[in-house]
């Protein structure tokens, strides 16, 4: 399922962050698409506050991932940004996250790909200058149903 949402400032993303984060289950992954300052870390910081999580979120461009704990389900911040090569996330275990316990969110989803499972939900962050600085358009697009066995069949390790 798709759906377009367009919001005109941060704390609407940031909302709307916390809509989803309400609702987040276990074993989820979210994969967000966007430009540099888009606002990917905004709506991630509302998912948190959406799961309960009471830790400062900051963006963890420079450590690759930060790991809450303080919530209704652990929570996985990743930003790839700076990954160049795939092995890099092999090494730090990204698939044992994706395909862990807690809700594992991506930005630069696109440098992982390969990496992610097909059934992640997919996050889209454009701007429209046209309609001001703080619009942004988040098309949200969802899994249609999850496969036959659940995301454990989409484990590659099975
Ligand atoms: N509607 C909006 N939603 C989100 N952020 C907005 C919006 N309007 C303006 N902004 C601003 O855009 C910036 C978004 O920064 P943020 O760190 O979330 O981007 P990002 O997509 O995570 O970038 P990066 O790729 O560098 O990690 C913030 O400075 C925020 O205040
Ligand atoms: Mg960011």
């Amino acid at each position: 399922m798709k759906t377009v949402n367009e919001v005109f400032s941060p704390e609407e993303t940031f909302e709307l962050g916390k809509t989803f984060g309400n609702a987040a289950k276990q074993g989820e992954v979210y994969a967000f698409y966007g430009d540099l300052g888009v606002g990917k870390t905004v709506f991630i910081k509302g998912f948190a506050a959406g799961l309960g999580v009471t830790e400062d979120v900051v963006s963890p461009t420079f450590t690759i991932i930060q790991e809450y704990g303080s919530g209704r389900l652990p929570m996985y911040h990743f930003d790839v940004y700076r990954i160049d090569d795939p092995d890099e996330l092999f090494e730090i275990g990204f698939e044992e996250y994706v395909y862990g316990e807690g809700v594992t969110l991506v930005e630069w989803a696109e440098k992982a790909e390969e990496f992610l499972p097909k059934d992640r939900i997919m996050i889209r962050i454009e701007k429209d200058f046209e309609k001001g600085a703080d619009y942004r358009k988040i098309t949200v697009e969802t899994p249609e149903e999850y496969g036959e066995g659940g995301r454990e069949a989409d484990d590659p390790r099975n």
